[in-house]
């Protein structure tokens, strides 16, 4: 939540920062602001409300020849949407932009006498005004004592007005990475702003303090002493975090979806075998662990129902899955014999890394499933297994959750051949039907025109229903989230045999059912309740597989998916409910990529 950005280099820095906050206003886009410091002249800023467009457009006119400066896009948590609590902060000598929460701002406040001089109803202001306080020339030692006083998460860009052409940075959970070049440095909340630069770049270590100028980036940690960070490579480009011809983000990072299940899954088949060695999961893991939790927030965590279903049906393994924000404030069941299988496209979310951090605790392996290379909870966990999807940007996940669903297919793949459970034969099986899942996306892309028409006929719905059995009900609840999410149509997500019990009530004419019916073993049962919503007036959608050809008594429409045993089936299942949310928010014209109230990556509680 929150984008930022610094730079500091030979070029002017104002464009340099409103172009590296385009790229970041996906972390959140409320208000954005930049902050340059000039030599002869200090500080120069400028805010504004809504997208990133609006502060271009207004930062136009300005001519500053300053080369150093920071940037925020901004996703409201304390204080309104304002020009005033818009970032960056000045207070006196020192400006800066924050990622994160401050949690004890209000004691901060009073304990120093603050409320006077805060123009902001922000947390952020309190820490420009403690640094401005205690500065006597060395940032160094007015960083340290600072953050020694703040409780909660950050990350911080400060300049200082004596120290022109630096800025000095430092964070505690809230993510930014690094990264100096010929011609200056460059610090960011993540590597969309940064690959434009350099290739190669290092997370900003915890509580160290970075002194970025045009020459390179020292950094230090509390104690004063040099430390020489990891230099990590990225592998895409910037093209990866653009549009590429496409109207929206969220619709390119849809149709990459089967080179990106190619690159998860390829590089871990060796002799048709799930291989796992590369990743550094070791095979005695697997073969020990008594049962399994799965935790994630909202996308991820609906790969992760996928993931139980297959565990549990195909290797009787007891797996529970749990929503981050609650199983970390539980005493959860769980010890040395349990795997936690923490899912995270962004590696950052706080809830989900709480949860992690409490699952060790409890003496539980951590393995992670995650996109960010690097990210806090890929460094956190035990053992990683990276999803290649590449950077996403749309706020509504996509490819991010196709390939966690892939990583865990190869995890129980993996699970099964070791523990005995799948023969080697079966294992091979099992592994060259998901190699070819991405072919079935495919084919389901190239169908999205008839899509596109379901989406006109919900797009003026006041409500829409999705009803599936087993795995379909997961899926289903993806889908309800991403209708939700970028329609603002309200969605519930039912299983089909328990709607009778109570929700049918609000079934209508008014209220469209999609049916997703694509498991053989309950199909008959699935069109049954298709026709109870059916006879009380719903128009169905019925998603399911070639050949299932149902009359207008069941349902109004059908999307066909390919034939193909349903647990493979879910990835081109995936693309049809994704592109419903697509098509019905582009009908209705609206912020496909940038739904109001959202941010991409959720790094408050
Ligand atoms: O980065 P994470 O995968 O940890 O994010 C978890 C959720 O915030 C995320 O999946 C969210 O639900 C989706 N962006 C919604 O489309």
């Amino acid at each position: 939540m929150c984008g930022i950005i610094g730079y500091t280099g030979s070029e002017p820095a104002k464009d340099i920062l409103i172009n590296g906050l385009k790229q970041l206003e996906y972390r959140g886009y409320d208000s954005a602001g930049i902050a340059v410091l000039d030599p002869n002249t200090g500080f120069f800023l400028k805010k504004k409300t809504g997208k990133v467009e609006e502060l271009a457009k207004a930062a136009e006119e300005e001519k500053t020849d300053a080369t150093c400066g920071i940037g925020h896009t901004r996703w409201a948590t304390h204080g309104g949407v304002t020009e005033t609590n818009a970032h960056p902060h000045n207070q006196g000598a020192v400006t800066i932009c924050h990622n994160g929460i401050i949690e004890n701002y209000k004691e901060l406040t009073s304990e120093y006498g603050l409320k006077n001089i805060l123009k902001s109803e922000t947390d952020t202001e309190v820490v420009a005004a403690l640094l401005d306080k205690f500065y006597e020339g060395n940032p160094y030692k007015t960083i340290k004592k600072v953050v020694n006083l703040l409780a909660g998460s950050f990350a911080l860009c400060i300049m200082f007005e004596d120290q022109p052409g630096k800025i000095f940075a430092i964070r505690n959970v809230s993510p930014m990475v690094a990264a100096s070049f010929e011609g200056g440095s460059i610090i960011a909340s993540d590597l969309t702003a940064v690959i434009n630069f350099s290739k190669k770049y290092f997370v900003v270590p915890e509580y160290h303090i970075l002194t970025l100028s045009e020459s390179g980036i020292e950094v230090q940690d509390l104690k004063g002493r040099a430390v020489e960070p990891e230099i990590l490579e990225v592998n895409w480009d910037i093209t990866s975090a653009q549009k590429g011809g496409y109207p929206h983000y969220m619709l390119k990072e849809i149709n990459e979806q089967p080179e990106a299940i190619e690159r998860t899954v390829a590089p871990r088949i060796q002799d048709g075998l799930p291989y796992l060695e590369d990743d550094g999961i070791d095979d005695d893991l697997l073969k020990n662990l008594k049962d399994i939790v799965i935790v994630a927030c909202g996308t991820a965590m609906h790969a992760g129902m996928v993931g139980k279903s297959i565990i549990e049906s195909k290797l009787r393994i007891p797996v529970t899955v749990e929503i981050a924000s609650e199983f970390r404030y539980k005493d959860p069941i769980i010890d040395e014999k349990t795997l936690t299988i923490v899912v995270s496209q962004s590696g950052e979310t706080i809830d989900t890394l709480e949860a992690l951090r409490l699952s060790k605790q409890k003496g539980s392996k951590v393995l992670s499933v995650v996109n960010v290379k690097g990210s806090t909870i890929a460094r956190e966990s035990d053992y990683v297994l990276y999803t290649h999807a590449g950077p996403e940007i749309a706020v509504a996940s996509t490819k991010a959750y196709t390939v966690q669903i892939a990583a865990m297919y190869i995890l129980a793949a993996r699970l099964g051949y070791v523990r005995g459970v799948l023969t080697e034969e079966e294992t091979k099986q099992f592994m060259d039907k998901l190699s070819g899942v991405g072919e079935l996306m495919q084919k389901t892309i190239k169908a999205s025109d008839e899509i596109r028409g379901i989406a006109n006929h919900i797009k003026t719905a006041p409500d829409v229903f999705y009803i599936g059995r087993g795995i379909d009900y997961t899926l289903s609840l993806e889908a309800s989230l991403k209708l939700k999410e970028i329609s603002y149509i309200h969605s519930e997500a039912y299983a089909a045999g328990e709607l009778k019990h109570g929700t049918i009530a609000l079934i209508s004419e008014q209220v469209p059912v999609i049916a997703i019916a694509t498991e053989e073993h309950v199909y008959s049962k699935v069109i049954s309740n298709v026709r109870e919503v059916k006879s009380r007036g719903a128009y169905v959608i019925l998603v399911t597989n070639e050949g299932k050809t149902e009359s207008s008594e069941v349902c109004d429409q059908q999307i066909y998916i390919p034939k193909v045993d349903s647990v493979f089936g879910v990835f081109a299942t995936a693309v049809v409910l994704q592109l419903i949310a697509y098509y019905t928010s582009d009908a209705k014209g609206l912020d496909v990529d940038k739904p109001r109230n959202l941010a991409k990556s959720v790094t408050v509680e």
